[in-house]
């Protein structure tokens, strides 16, 4: 006899976390075509052409990198869920991943020539440092069995790897330009923020439970993964920013990143560098735009999970 087919039930919720974590994601739900993006034309006007090509080259790897998570990431993360909330839940992520992904391409639609976007996707889909890193994240997903490895790439990919391009968005938000391209920045690092602890503490339950031979042969491989990452990254780095002179501001600001995306594991950082060290105006910028870095701790009033009253018939007396 084959296994009934079961039904989703939300009124009995395995991890209550799930639950939380779809109400979020679903209370900040955004789309690009909402942001008045050509306000910025004048701001963008001012800019000399090496700037313009950081922000184009910025935003066509962050492209690359959601379009992988939309692809094949969140896809590949669902055939290990404990919950068939965490299915639903992931399936959120995974269509947000597509609207970050295309959100990029409203930006250069509004900001390049269609040469210059034309330039930009060749750029990303070739570019030796960017390919490196997708190729890396990408192989795990649709080659690797152990599910722990899946989740630590995907961690790695969105609260580590991302912030190479954030850099340039953030640095012009704290210098009050391009503030419609920033806010879809800000839109895409809270959804970030939320996948990163919720993939990150999905990690933690399954991880906390091994016996410890196991989880320091998964730490030591989790530090190697994330020096080789950071390794590549410094090289990425080079090519973006030198131009602009940037790069070591950059560097320490990823390095920051790094310890983020492993304290989302529930590991020690690997990296010196705090948030003291990074530029204050690019710390300026984020510090409106991961309110829920800590979502799961609840501290401070951009961590609290949105109160919903129930309706009554006082709510219909227009
Ligand atoms: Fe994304
Ligand atoms: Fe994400």
């Amino acid at each position: 006899m084959t296994e009934n087919y079961k039904a989703i039930n939300w009124n009995a919720i395995d991890d209550q976390i799930d639950k939380a974590t779809w109400e979020k994601l679903t209370e900040q739900f955004w789309l690009d075509t909402r942001i008045p993006l050509s306000n910025d034309l004048s701001d963008w006007r001012e800019l000399d052409d090496d700037h313009k090509w950081v922000v184009g080259h910025v935003f066509g790897g962050l492209t690359l990198l959601d379009t992988l998570q939309s692809q094949e990431g969140m896809a590949s993360l669902r055939k290990d869920v404990k919950t068939m909330h965490e299915t639903a839940v992931l399936n959120n992520i995974q269509f947000m991943e597509s609207v970050h992904a295309k959100s990029y391409s409203s930006i250069f639609s509004t900001l390049n020539t269609p040469e210059e976007i034309d330039e930009i996707f060749d750029w990303s889909d070739s570019e030796e440092f960017l390919q490196n890193k997708a190729l890396k994240i990408e192989a795990l997903y649709t080659q690797e069995s152990d599910p722990l490895k899946k989740k630590i790439a995907s961690v790695f990919l969105e609260t580590f790897l991302f912030y190479s391009g954030f850099y340039t968005p953030l640095y012009y938000l704290g210098h009050n330009k391009l503030a419609n391209v920033a806010e879809i920045i800000k839109l895409i690092l809270r959804d970030e923020s939320v996948h990163g602890t919720y993939i990150g503490y999905k990690f933690q339950v399954t991880f906390n439970q091994l016996p410890k031979a196991k989880q320091q042969e998964l730490k030591d491989w989790m530090y190697n993964f994330l020096y080789e990452l950071y390794s590549n990254e410094e090289n990425y780095t080079h090519i973006l920013y030198d131009q602009t002179g940037w790069t070591d501001e950059v560097l320490t600001f990823i390095r920051y990143n790094a310890n983020k995306a492993l304290m989302n594991l529930g590991q020690d950082p690997l990296f010196p560098d705090t948030a003291a060290d990074v530029n204050p105006v690019v710390m300026n910028g984020i510090s409106t735009s991961t309110s829920n870095h800590d979502f799961f701790s609840q501290v401070g009033n951009g961590y609290l999970l949105g109160n919903v009253e129930s309706m009554n018939d006082s709510d219909y007396d227009i």
